[in-house]
């Protein structure tokens, strides 16, 4: 199909108030339904929404289940997710009912890799021990041996996976004096930013170790026990990519055992981890972040306007500009 249709196209969106002027210029298009408040909806609420609607824009933290695309109705065309990651969509689900499924790669991708170069010199020079012991009044005299971490420049940065946010990443370590490697399944290229090393060349051999893929089957757990223990004493692990990648348990005993020097998490299982006396959130060198790698106004703004554009042109006939990998 192509052309304009002959009536406005109903989409459904997931929250209001999203930043950017992407939504309203959706709604020049189409007859858009917001979710009322800032709050999630829950699935039944979700499916409530959708309900006879052609396309759904969704945040990354939605799940888009078969059943939601069967409340949906068969007229349903897109799914536009305002993320890069689409671990809460069942794609075979949405392909099965010939649901397009978009993301917004890209354009996150500079301002999340400066989040995981935040950590990395947050965890590394245990920068947020040492905020802490001003809060506590505990800044002492001057001494050689207090607040001291590990330095950045010189290291040898490791990264697993290597699409569009690990290669930012490679370019803002370059600047600080970094060596690069990397590793992916599939692509076993060195480019001008970073050599391709096996992946347990890559445990052994890296200073900080940054985890930059998707959550799928095959990357859920992959880095747990027996891999941790591969890595360097004096090692950092950055993860910015999605929580199940790592082994959390794992994590906290390799660094209370210290078999780890330190590490830094903007993403958990289990998101949003709201327990003030979670675990993951007292450990003496871990840095934790409530996941706000991509958090920038503009960032923001700009996710939302490419997945208004995805759905534009998905329910007039177009290709989807950024359709997920197939
Ligand atoms: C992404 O886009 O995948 C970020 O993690 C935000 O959801």
């Amino acid at each position: 199909m192509s052309g304009t249709p002959s009536r406005r196209p109903r989409v459904a969106v997931s929250r209001s108030g999203l930043p950017g002027e992407g939504v309203e210029r959706l709604t020049d298009r189409c007859d858009v339904t917001a979710w009322p408040g800032t709050a999630p909806p829950t699935p039944a609420e979700l499916a409530g929404l959708v309900r006879g609607c052609e396309g759904l824009l969704v945040l990354g933290s939605d799940r888009v289940d078969a059943a939601l695309l069967d409340a949906a109705g068969p007229g349903l065309r897109v799914v536009a997710l305002a993320s890069m990651g689409y671990d809460g969509v069942d794609v075979a689900a949405a392909a099965a009912r010939g649901v397009v499924v978009t993301h917004t790669p890209e354009v996150l991708a500079d301002t999340t890799a400066d989040v995981a170069m935040a950590l990395i010199l947050m965890a590394r020079r245990r920068l947020p021990a040492a905020t802490d012991a001003l809060r506590r009044g505990a800044w002492g005299a001057f001494r050689m041996d207090a607040f001291l971490g590990l330095d950045v420049h010189g290291a040898t940065l490791g990264l697993i996976g290597y699409g569009q946010i690990a290669r930012a990443v490679a370019r803002r370590a370059a600047g600080f004096g970094m060596r690069v490697q990397h590793h992916h399944p599939r692509r076993k290229e060195d480019d001008e930013l970073s050599r391709w090393v096996p992946f347990g060349q890559l445990l052994r051999t890296s200073d900080v170790v940054s985890v930059h893929t998707p959550l799928t089957e095959e990357t859920k757990g992959m880095i747990g026990t027996a891999e941790l223990a591969l890595m360097k004493p004096t090692a950092t692990l950055v993860n910015t990519g999605r929580g199940g990648v790592v082994d959390e348990e794992a994590l906290l005993v390799a660094l209370r055992r210290g078999q780890l020097h330190s590490a830094g998490l903007d993403v958990m299982t289990g998101e949003p981890r709201t327990d003030p006396s979670d675990p993951l959130f007292h450990e003496p060198h871990l840095v934790v972040l409530p996941h706000v790698g991509s958090a920038t106004e503009a960032t923001r703004a700009a996710m939302v306007d490419l997945a208004a554009r995805n759905v534009t042109a998905v329910l007039h006939g177009h290709p989807a500009p950024t359709p997920i990998p197939g």
